[in-house]
This record gives C-alpha cells, sequence and structure tokens, in this order.
C-alpha cells in the first residue's frame, strides 16, 4: 500500500518536471551545435515566394551591376573607369552618387501592391549593401544613410507597413562587411586580431535593425572574408533566438563567417541562384534575379537578359519540388520605380500562382522531384486532412500529341486526376512501359486554365 501511494507520487512528481521542462522556453547557446538545433519557424517553408529588393545608391550609376564602386576603385575594371572617365568630371567621388539616389517617385504603398501581385508571401529589402548606405537613419553610419542624405527619408520603415499590411511578412538583407570602410580594412590587416568594424558598426547596426524593425528575416551576407568568430555571429544569432523581440518567429540564412555557407545558420542560401535539381535534406532557398546579370538596377540591361515568365516558372518549379524557396530579385532605379518589366513578371506570376498556387504553397516535395521520363515535370505533394496525399505535376511544355507520359506516377485503380483550374476530370490510362499516361483537354486558348505551365493533381484513393 505504501509502495503504491509512494510509486504513485512518484509518477506525479515527475510528470510535474516534464512539465515544467516543456513549459521552460529553450535556451541557445553561442555556439553552431545549439544555434543550428533551432526549428525554422514555420511560415517559412509554408510561404515559398519572396521578393529580393537590391536598392542603394549603386542604383544612381546603375551600371554593371550594385558592385560598381568595387569594379570602379577596387579592381579597376577598365570599362567601368571608362564610363566615368567620360562621363564624370576628374576627382568626382562615389559619395557624389548619394544625393542623385533622390528616390522622388517611391511610392511604398505601390511597391506593395506590385509584390503582394505576384504571390509572394515576404519581401526582403537590402538595408545596407556592401557599400555601406543604410536605408534607415542607423546611429553608426554618420551622413551614409537614406534619412541625411538622398531621398531624406527611412526607407526601411516605410516600407515595412504597406508590405505588412498586405499579409506578407517583411525581412532585411544586411551585409556583414563593408568594402571600403576604414575599421575594416584595419581589422583586416590585423588578420582579424581586433574587432573595431564589429563593435562599432555591424553589430550596432543589427541590434539597431531587430529592435526598430523586427524583421521576420535576416538575410546576412557580406561574410566570406572573415571568419564567424571574427563577426561575433553566434552571440548575435544566441540574442536575436533567445531575447530579441523576434525571438520566436525570426528566420535566418547562413551566410555568418567564411566557413558558414551551406552549413551553419538557419536556411541554406550555398551559392547565388542555387538550384540543386535534386532533393536536399535541409531548407534552402534560391536568391535568383530578374535581370540575369545584376541585382541591383542595370540600365544598359536589355531584353534577352530579363528572365520570361516559362523561365521564372521553370524555376520556380524545380526550386520548391527539391524543397527550397524561391527569392525573385527586382532592381528599382534610383528615382524609387519598379519599371514595366519587372512588373510585368511578377504580374504574371501572380496570375499563374491565382490559378496554381494549391500546387506550391504549403506544399511538400515528393517520392519523386522530376519526372523520369518527361523532361521538364517537376512534383509536388500535399498531405490532406484525411491523411491522404495529392501529387501535383507541374507540367512546362504542352506536349504534341495532347498525350502526357510520366513514368513516376504509378498507376492505381481509384485515381483521379484534374488539371487546376479546369472543371472536368482528365482520362488517363496505364502506361505500358510504366506509370502512365495522361490525355491532356484539347482546349480554346480561352478556355485555358493558365499559360506557360500547367498543374495536373493526381488524387489517390485514400
Ligand atoms: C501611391 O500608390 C498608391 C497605390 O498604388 C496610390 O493609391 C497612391 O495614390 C499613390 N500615392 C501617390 C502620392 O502617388
Ligand atoms: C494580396 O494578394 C493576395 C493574393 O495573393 C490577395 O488575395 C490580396 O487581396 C492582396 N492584398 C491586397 C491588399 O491587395
Ligand atoms: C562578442 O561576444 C562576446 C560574448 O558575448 C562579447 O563579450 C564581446 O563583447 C562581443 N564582441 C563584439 C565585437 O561584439
Ligand atoms: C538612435 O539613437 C537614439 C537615441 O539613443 C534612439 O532613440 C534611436 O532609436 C536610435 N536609432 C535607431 C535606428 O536605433
Ligand atoms: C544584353 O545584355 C547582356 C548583359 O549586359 C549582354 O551580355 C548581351 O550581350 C546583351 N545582348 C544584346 C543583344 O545586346
Ligand atoms: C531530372 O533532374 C535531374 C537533375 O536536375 C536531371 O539530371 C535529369 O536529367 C532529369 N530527368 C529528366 C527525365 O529530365
Amino acid at each position: 500500500m505504501a509502495r503504491t501511494v509512494c510509486a504513485k507520487s512518484m509518477l506525479l512528481v515527475s510528470l510535474l518536471v516534464c512539465c515544467f521542462i516543456g513549459l521552460t522556453a529553450v535556451k541557445y547557446d553561442p555556439n553552431w551545435n545549439s544555434i543550428d538545433s533551432r526549428p525554422l519557424p514555420s511560415w517559412y517553408d509554408e510561404a515559398k515566394i519572396g521578393i529580393f529588393i537590391h536598392w542603394g545608391v549603386f542604383s544612381v550609376p546603375a551600371f554593371g551591376s550594385e558592385w560598381f564602386w568595387w569594379n570602379w576603385q577596387g579592381i579597376k575594371n577598365p570599362d567601368h573607369v571608362k564610363f566615368m572617365a567620360d562621363n564624370y568630371k576628374p576627382g568626382f567621388t562615389y559619395a557624389e552618387f548619394a544625393p542623385k539616389f533622390t528616390g522622388e517617385l517611391f511610392n511604398a504603398t505601390h511597391w506593395a501592391d506590385v509584390f503582394n501581385s505576384s504571390g509572394a508571401r515576404y519581401v526582403v529589402l537590402t538595408s545596407k549593401h556592401h557599400e555601406g548606405f543604410t536605408l534607415w537613419p542607423s546611429n553608426v553610419s554618420w551622413n551614409w544613410n537614406a534619412m541625411d542624405v538622398g531621398p531624406h527619408k527611412d526607407l526601411v520603415g516605410e516600407l515595412a507597413g504597406p508590405v505588412r499590411n498586405r499579409g506578407m511578412k517583411f525581412g532585411l538583407y544586411h551585409s556583414l562587411f563593408e568594402w571600403f570602410h576604414p575599421l575594416y580594412l584595419a581589422d583586416k590587416s590585423s588578420k582579424w586580431a581586433t574587432k573595431h568594424f564589429v563593435k562599432s558598426k555591424t553589430m550596432p547596426e543589427l541590434y539597431e535593425i531587430v529592435n526598430a524593425y523586427r524583421p521576420d528575416i535576416i538575410w546576412s551576407d557580406g561574410e566570406w572574408e572573415a571568419p564567424d568568430t571574427y563577426w561575433n555571429s553566434t552571440d548575435f544569432l544566441a540574442w536575436l533566438y533567445n531575447e530579441s523581440p523576434v525571438k520566436d518567429t525570426v528566420v535566418t540564412n547562413d551566410r555568418w563567417g567564411k566557413d558558414t555557407l551551406c552549413k551553419h545558420g538557419g536556411y541554406y542560401t550555398c551559392v547565388d541562384r542555387y538550384n540543386p535539381g535534386i532533393l536536399q535534406n535541409h531548407k534552402w532557398e534560391n536568391c535568383m534575379t530578374l535581370d540575369k546579370s545584376s541585382w541591383g538596377y542595370n540600365r544598359r540591361s536589355n531584353l534577352t537578359n530579363y528572365l520570361t515568365i516559362h523561365e521564372t516558372l521553370t524555376v520556380l518549379a524545380s526550386t520548391v519540388s527539391c524543397g527550397g524557396n524561391l527569392l525573385i530579385n527586382v532592381g528599382p532605379t534610383a528615382d524609387g520605380l519598379i519599371l514595366p518589366i519587372f512588373e510585368e513578371r511578377l504580374r504574371e506570376l501572380g496570375q499563374w500562382l491565382k490559378v496554381n498556387g494549391e500546387a506550391i504553397y504549403s506544399s511538400e516535395p515528393w517520392t519523386h522531384q522530376n519526372d523520369t521520363y518527361t523532361p521538364d515535370i517537376w512534383y509536388t505533394s500535399k498531405v490532406t486532412a484525411d491523411g491522404s496525399r495529392h501529387v501535383y505535376a507541374i507540367v512546362l511544355h504542352w506536349p504534341l500529341n495532347n498525350q502526357l507520359h510520366l513514368a513516376s506516377v504509378t498507376p492505381q485503380s481509384e485515381m483521379s486526376v484534374n488539371m487546376l483550374g479546369h472543371a472536368a476530370a482528365l482520362e488517363w490510362k496505364p502506361r505500358p512501359r510504366g506509370g502512365v499516361v495522361v490525355a491532356m483537354p484539347a482546349l480554346s486558348p480561352r478556355d485555358m486554365p493558365s499559360q506557360h505551365a500547367w498543374v495536373l493533381k493526381f488524387q489517390h484513393p485514400a
């Protein structure tokens, strides 16, 4: 009897202890083992699509790319040197471009409408690129910020509201290093023994943007020259995850020191335009540009240099099928415009997603990523409330005789096949060499649910 009571009270104590541990928030330590163990907030994987914005003083010359200053004065690229010699007085400095970064036609509400029309679920703005110019009134970027020079506005603050009002998350890109900052160059000469730049610039900036704007993403960059120990990255991330005002919701990437890319942090970015084509075992993001050769606005770009909507959908399909998110970059002009070529691409994407978003948002990779027989078919899937799985095939080319061969889909007697946006079920039959053959509907252009790519939905019997 006594033993039973004792056992019962022991059970109660252990239950209480368990509850207590369960309720206590996890604390992250400033080391990669601990930082890497944090689960990625679920909103990020569900969102799938974001808009990247590269905007800054580099948008004024808008020549070559956002690396203009470095190309001109860092490596003295002849094309850039000649452009400056031909068009600017001798002795003209990069800082003199800043007053021309006027943003005089910038309308944050309009930008947010354009971004939202693309179907994107988050927006990431360059709060500071490698040139060091901050788009917010930073206390540690004296006279080199958008409030003191150029637009005379808090551009970060102005964009955050309208983006969030439309239900999108708001993230900030931030460059750890600056090409020409004297303190950074001094630390570099000391082989990273001193940390003057990190102490007086990088860290204060990161704390400022988190506390002032509560970003949903910190998209770190400019990490590659110095070790993460120089940047104090794990200390910052431990604060971000334990104590910051966004500790439970913020998402970060993997650019926190020269050995962290594709290894540590939040989701992986690996290389710019990363699109591995095979399933990855860690959440990742493909950050890519609509202008193939530049992130910042490039005045010399031309039509062939911009991705078509078909190319954009191809990248979207392969990225999402393999477990990635797509971050699509636009480069606004110095006066604050998103040019029609970017706007058109984003609106076309939104039109497509209105019909086919079911195959993208909150989807999961399937057993197969692309079809093993027909090229340019990418699969996604979704588990439904009743526990069965729907499979989606994103078809990027309409088959010649309306007969679509899919070797990766196993025929099942009660399987139904639909095209998203089209009411009638599609006929299908087993394919003699394995898989299925789906009869694509003979539709007039007027009745096509979408252009450029189509989604087939396979519903297996429960
Ligand atoms: C800014 O854009 C919004 C949305 O397109 C529009 O309603 C508003 O009139 C614009 N404001 C100005 C000052 O042009
Ligand atoms: C934002 O886009 C979604 C579609 O993705 C739409 O349902 C919603 O109405 C849009 N919001 C605004 C404020 O335009
Ligand atoms: C780096 O983090 C350590 C430990 O939190 C702290 O003592 C140090 O002051 C930080 N250094 C900089 C440059 O932020
Ligand atoms: C700059 O410092 C002032 C005074 O301490 C503070 O009120 C303000 O919030 C700071 N700005 C930012 C962006 O953190
Ligand atoms: C278009 O622009 C790209 C990048 O600047 C360049 O490589 C290409 O030669 C240009 N094509 C034409 C047809 O001008
Ligand atoms: C499927 O994708 C892989 C990786 O991108 C590629 O190597 C393979 O050729 C593709 N299969 C088909 C049938 O296109």
